[in-house]
């Protein structure tokens, strides 16, 4: 069936799957098997013949992930980490230059200072957020530019479109990690990216019980070139994992917006407390991005980031909150608070962190579809212990 005229919530639930050849069942099978029958030497019966390199429920979650991106393709990993890294050894060779984003996830930080240091690849960490800090970053030999908006932990949002024009014009790729925003708020390959990542442990996935990454593009020879890293490196997830998400997408546009609601809420309840500073949320006027943010998203996301001025007040208000448990990771149906300082930035040096605006007591909040009403009294309540 052809999607692409679809609506997203009708996407959401079909691309990618039909009722199984086999048996007619509606819903997708979890292929648990890592080999194929063959009739003959190189004749596999069904044109599968090795799970790393093909799996039927993995082709399912990844005809739907395209989908929702209004993609030509997707390929899925064990991890966000791990579709990160597929990205960049596909695009980046020795001598080559990368520009990303300073404000990324820490992960991202700690892959490329403490592992692609030693592969001869240069890079420099750049406040995407400004333009002439973009461009100025541009060498000759830079071959991509990833960008994460709205990022994390400090919900910058950097304009996509604009930072794809300056890339291309220098010969350059440029990826979004789309974690935050979901396809559900932003679908940066419309606006000139050529790679969208997610890591699908989040929102996707929606319900924080797996691990998961994902690289989309419209690319015939990027996907080309991400097929082959799956079957070449392997770091694939396994069919359960796969099934996970692909259940967990069928309810995004039904979860998300009352994430957006929630964290608006939210964020404007924080916004006016003394106890805190700060408030990072792109959906407040006074957010540095915010008009970019309307324009280039569909709704703000529930990501939320505030200052309560120190690590023992922050360590004070995450012990206090009872509906918001103390956690790594986001996007979740549940609520979640974490220190990114030692916690998901913990690897990120300290004067980077200083430089960038990473401070002790940052406390970042992933805002889920519990009652709103409990939210809030939950985190007035940790408030007032401060
Ligand atoms: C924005 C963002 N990108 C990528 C990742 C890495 O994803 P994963 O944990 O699935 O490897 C994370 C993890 O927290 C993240 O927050």
């Amino acid at each position: 069936m052809d999607h692409s005229t679809q609506r997203f919530g009708t996407r959401a639930v079909h691309a990618g799957q039909s009722p199984d050849a086999s048996t007619g069942a509606i819903m997708t099978p979890i292929f648990q098997t890592s080999t194929y029958f063959q009739d003959a030497i190189g004749s596999p019966r069904q044109g599968y013949d090795y799970a790393r390199v093909k799996n039927p429920t993995r082709e399912a979650l990844q005809g739907n992930l395209a989908a929702l991106e209004n993609a030509a393709h997707a390929a899925a990993f064990s991890s966000g980490l791990a579709a990160t890294e597929t990205l960049l050894k596909t695009v980046l060779s020795e001598g080559d230059h990368l520009i990303c984003g300073a404000d990324v996830y820490g992960g991202v930080y700690r892959m490329l200072a403490q592992v692609w240091t030693r592969f001869g690849i240069q890079f420099d960490f750049v406040d995407t957020t400004n333009l002439d800090a973009v461009k100025n970053a541009i060498q000759e030999n830079t071959r991509l530019v990833h960008l994460e908006t709205p990022s994390n932990p400090l919900i910058t949002v950097t304009d996509i479109a604009a930072c794809a024009k300056l890339a291309h014009e220098a010969g350059a790729l440029v990826s979004v990690d789309n974690t935050f925003a979901t396809p559900f708020l932003q679908n940066p390959l419309e606006m000139g990216a050529d790679v969208v990542m997610h890591s699908t442990t989040k929102f996707l996935n929606g319900h924080s019980d797996m691990i998961g990454g994902a690289l989309i593009t419209n690319s015939e020879k990027l996907s080309e070139d991400f097929a082959f890293s799956q079957k070449t490196s392997g770091s694939v997830p396994g069919p359960f994992d796969c099934w996970l998400v692909l259940r967990g997408t069928k309810t995004l546009h039904v979860r998300m917006p009352v994430h957006c609601t929630n964290a608006e809420r939210i964020a404007g309840l924080l916004d006016r407390n003394s106890e805190v500073e700060g408030v990072r949320f792109p959906g407040l006027p006074q957010h540095p991005q915010h008009e970019l943010a309307k324009k280039q998203m569909r709704g703000f996301g529930s990501m939320v980031s505030f200052d309560v001025g120190s690590h023992e007040r922050a360590n004070q208000f995450v012990t206090a909150t009872q509906v918001f448990q103390l956690a790594e990771s986001l996007g979740g149906v549940e609520s979640l608070v974490s220190v990114p300082y030692t916690m998901t930035h913990g690897s990120v040096p300290p004067d980077q962190k200083a430089a960038l605006g990473i401070t002790p007591g940052l406390v970042r909040l992933s805002i889920g579809i519990e009652d709103i009403d409990d939210l809030v009294e939950d985190l007035e309540g940790a408030l007032e212990t401060l």
